[in-house]
């Protein structure tokens, strides 16, 4: 089957109801401190994307049952450190920044060698953020010049560590509240915000965890070697793979759409945030809280008339998932956008800010980039006639499902490869998309 799509025709409008496959983040995060818990945790709506699948094989030949049902995932923990394996292993992280970020914060009290490596867009992104903080606890780490594949050797006796995260990565971050947790003694971390689930998840388990919030950063102290119990997690649905659909709709004639049930955590809803500085209000109905985490519907409409906007900086954590959807909003919008410090973005499953601006030229988008920041010349009047081929992405699946968002709302005769790409962290996109009646071939 090929793995390029072709699409040729804008979208017409439309007004429906959808529901969104569950959160990467926590589906990541859950599967991970389960492993930890002793007995059997079970979770609902977990997302069965690469990533996580890739987060269950580790965890198996990590040596922890898992059971993958179809409407739920069970894990059976061994306890703290209990992973349980017998010669050098090799986990497969695949495409997962989160993964191969994260499991490594709970093997510093490993016993053996482990090496961990990744495909060949995980094998270009930067390590030695992590391995730096979590050789203090006593671990070892030999990387590829910081890149992977890399070697862990745990210690018997990690000892905590004072930590300051100044990037404002939740994996960093949450890297080192993993590791606290094998480790005996109070770790502490200042953090620079970014999103919390990993913090809100301690507290859910009743983890020995102190938060203290100061101005754009966090102290964070967490007691290690409290046994985490089992539990059951109901996995709300993403509003990362969500913000395709917001931007769809807004950039649709006419259309009107509901997302139910979304994690509307304030770390992770910075797009929202843009959107209202842009003159576009997204009405969020039903909230509630369910397992510590704000979730609630998204009923988005149609608007003709964005407003640029010169991003401010500190909500740049809370969208960086959505820049690539953002450019696009601003490619329409009447005036000049500006978005700064954004050298993280670089950082992700391709050089994003790169390809947002290789994004924006292609579509005839005036803007100039430099390493951190980028400058959109917006036209309202924006519609293509023109052939335009994506490809050589690095199989970046942000990359690819906001291609198709711009093919579908600026016409154009599109070809864009990587169609798999989506499978790392959005397998139905396509066929959801078909369902509000995309003609995609
Ligand atoms: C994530 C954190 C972010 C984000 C990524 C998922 C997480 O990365 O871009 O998609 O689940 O902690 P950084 O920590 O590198 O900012």
């Amino acid at each position: 089957m090929s793995n390029v799509i072709k699409i040729s025709k804008v979208i017409k409008p439309f007004k429906q109801s959808i529901k969104i496959e569950g959160d990467k983040s926590l589906s990541i995060r859950w599967a991970l401190i389960a492993s930890q818990a002793k007995g059997k945790s079970i979770s609902h709506n977990l997302l069965k994307s690469e990533d996580v699948i890739s987060t269950l094989n580790c965890l198996k030949k990590l040596g922890i049952k898992i059971k993958l049902k179809k409407d739920k995932c069970e894990i059976f923990g061994n306890g703290l450190n209990g992973f349980n394996f017998k010669k050098k292993i090799i986990l497969d992280a695949g495409n997962s920044g989160t993964l191969a970020r994260l499991l490594p914060g709970l093997l510093v009290h490993s016993k053996q060698k482990i090496i961990i490596k990744g495909d060949k867009s995980l094998s270009k992104r930067d390590f030695k953020r992590i391995t730096k903080p979590l050789q203090k606890f006593g671990a070892n780490f030999k990387t590829n010049n910081g890149k992977l594949p890399m070697i862990v050797e745990g210690t018997k006796f990690p000892k905590p560590i004072k930590y300051i995260e100044k990037k404002g990565s939740a994996q960093c971050k949450s890297s080192v509240m993993f590791a606290a947790l094998n480790t005996q003694g109070i770790t502490e971390i200042k953090a620079k915000k970014s999103r919390n689930h990993s913090e809100l998840l301690f507290k859910y388990l009743n983890l020995p965890i102190h938060i203290k919030k100061i101005k754009d950063h966090d102290l964070i102290k967490i007691k290690g070697k409290k046994k985490i119990r089992p539990f059951n997690f109901k996995i709300p649905s993403d509003i990362s793979s969500s913000a395709f659909f917001i931007v769809l709709t807004i950039l649709t004639k006419k259309s009107n759409l509901v997302i139910k049930s979304v994690n509307i955590n304030p770390t992770r809803i910075g797009i929202l945030e843009i959107l209202k500085k842009m003159g576009v209000k997204i009405n969020i109905k039903n909230i509630k809280i369910l397992n510590g985490e704000k979730i609630g519907n998204l009923h988005i409409n149609s608007n003709q008339t964005l407003k640029p906007i010169n991003c401010p900086s500190k909500l740049n954590t809370a969208a960086i998932d959505e820049f690539l959807l953002i450019f696009l909003l601003a490619a329409k919008a009447k005036g000049v956008s500006k978005f700064n410090n954004l050298a993280e973005l670089n950082q992700k499953e391709s050089p994003r800010l790169k390809w947002g601006s290789r994004l924006l030229n292609k579509i005839g988008i005036r803007n100039t980039l430099t390493k951190n920041s980028i400058k959109i010349y917006g036209n309202p009047n924006l519609f293509l006639k023109k052939k335009i081929v994506i490809k050589n992405f690095l199989k970046d699946h942000r990359v690819f499902m906001t291609s198709v968002v711009a093919a579908l709302t600026f016409g154009g005769d599109w070809k864009i490869h990587d169609k798999d790409s989506i499978k790392t962290s959005f397998p139905s996109f396509l066929k959801k998309i078909k369902s509000l009646g995309a003609e995609i071939t």
